[in-house]
């Protein structure tokens, strides 16, 4: 074992390695914060100037994190945070957790990736170890961030270490978070695996070491590609029970009784946040250039692809039943983040149903407690929109309530008694009511016979 090894190994277990993390988003505060709570002295580098001054005044802008512990670890001096990336010079450790968008061609943007690894180069040293996050596609770590790591001059797995271990966070999700979710990790040699291991083992409960960065950087995109197709075969059975007169929330309930070989997805108005609508292009992007045509994620985003347009036809389906038109009618968004009680509005298929029934002629609003207003540019309409006051009375005041995102803290009762129609896209209102319309569900027993 090479002295390099053994140092970092040592600075690790005594916790007095210095660690960083580059991107102090969804990803990069909960995994600062742990790694200051396991006992390191831990630096967050992001370019947000906000950011930055909000963990310095001891307050977290993510809700999975807790300002009391930002607070905490600030005041015990194992927190700071810098938009400097001249601090890197410092650091034992550097974890990358920056942002990996598509393109608007679906092909992978990976100037973030670059950007932050350009700024580590500048500051990398013999010794240092350094860990890639961000969601990529297979071989982003030897093909990409490696060359510009060694430029150098300084070679890794000799003079410094590199791994890829992917993130799994599932933000909102009360029981698991960044310090109990496993963690699966791949460096390029077996020192950096072991390295990386004994870093994240800190901090985190289960370590799952993997040969290779190739084989770390799959399992995620298997992981969201296995959610997006099995999403994708939901929301087409739903499709399918909607013209076939059966409740396919009834099904999947009952399906998933079965204690072996089911796992229940449940159909929606589409996919959204940062990982299942873009995560399974990086892979076939990738496949695509090993000759490899993947068919199953093609289908799959076809499929979630067209929700909001079966959103949108059963809005109009259920005004047809009030002999009303979209044009002209005024419709409430109950719900606009991508997911339950999370303030995160990236590629939320709400945005994409809001568009639509916009470009029909609908007087749109919304309502969501975690997302206050919606910027001009954010989506189709292309006009600035504030959420409307929580008054469950007013729900009566729309020709049509459309619960879009199922957030914990909607009246779903008082809706029911106030709305004069709603369409629900995630099975929140869970009784038969003449004025619901669900998704993928017989229509209520009050319209199946024509009105004269
Ligand atoms: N959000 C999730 O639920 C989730 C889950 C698993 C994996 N991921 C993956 O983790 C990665 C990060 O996602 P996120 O949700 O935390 O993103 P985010 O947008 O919340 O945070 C990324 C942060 O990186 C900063 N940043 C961008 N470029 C930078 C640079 N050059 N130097 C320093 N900071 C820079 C941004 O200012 C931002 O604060 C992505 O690859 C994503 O796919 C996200």
């Amino acid at each position: 074992m090479s002295a390099l090894v053994t140092r970092l190994r040592d600075r690790i277990a005594s916790r007095t390695a210095r660690t960083g993390v580059v991107g102090l988003g969804y990803v990069g505060l909960p995994l600062a914060v742990e790694l200051a709570r396991s006992g390191f002295h831990t630096t967050g580098i992001d370019l947000d100037e906000r950011k930055v001054a909000s963990i310095m005044a001891g307050v977290s802008y993510i809700p999975d994190v807790r300002s009391a512990d930002v607070q905490q670890f600030r005041e015990a001096g194992r927190l700071d945070a810098t938009t400097d990336f001249a601090v890197v010079a410092d650091l034992d450790t550097v974890n990358i957790c920056v942002p990996t968008p598509l393109r608007k061609t679906k092909d992978p943007d990976m100037s973030f990736i670059v950007a932050a690894v350009e700024s580590i180069a500048k500051q990398v040293r013999p010794g240092m170890l350094v860990l890639l996050e961000s969601t990529t596609y297979p071989g982003t770590t030897e093909e990409v961030v490696q060359p510009l790591l060694e430029a150098g001059g300084l070679v890794a797995g000799k003079d410094f270490f590199l791994a890829f271990s992917p993130e799994r966070v599932d933000p909102g999700n009360p029981t698991f978070q960044t310090h109990n979710v496993p963690k699966v990790v791949g460096g390029i040699t077996p020192d950096c695996t072991a390295l990386a291991s004994a870093l994240y083992g800190a901090a985190i409960e289960t370590i799952v070491p993997v040969s290779s960065t190739r084989v770390a950087e799959m399992v995620k995109l298997l992981e969201n590609t296995f959610r997006a197709v099995n999403i994708g075969l939901v929301n087409e059975l739903a499709m399918m029970c909607d013209r076939m007169n059966i409740d396919v929330w009834e099904v999947v309930e009952a399906a998933k009784t079965k204690p072996f070989g089911f796992m229940a997805f449940y159909p929606g108005p589409g996919l959204g946040g940062h990982c299942i609508p873009v995560d399974p292009f990086y892979l076939s992007w990738k496949a695509r250039q090993s000759g490899f045509e993947p068919r199953f994620i093609e289908l799959a985003g076809h499929i979630n692809g067209a929700m909001p347009h079966a959103v949108v036809d059963k809005v109009a389906e259920a005004l047809n039943a009030r002999r009303k038109a979209l044009n002209g009618s005024s419709i409430l968004i109950a719900g606009v983040a991508y997911k339950r009680d999370i303030d995160d509005l990236r590629e939320s298929p709400a945005l994409d149903v809001m568009g639509l029934l916009h470009a029909k002629g609908a007087r749109l609003s919304y309502i969501d407690p975690y997302i206050p207003s919606i910027e001009a540019r954010s989506w189709p309409g292309k006009y600035a929109i504030t959420s409307a006051p929580a008054d469950t009375r007013a729900f009566g005041q729309y020709d049509c309530v459309v619960i879009v995102t199922d957030h914990r803290s909607f009246d779903y009762q008082a809706m029911v008694d106030s709305a004069d129609l709603i369409v629900d896209t995630r099975n929140a209102i869970k009784i038969a009511a003449p004025n619901v319309f669900r998704l993928g569900a017989p229509r209520p027993e009050s319209v199946t016979a024509p009105a004269v």
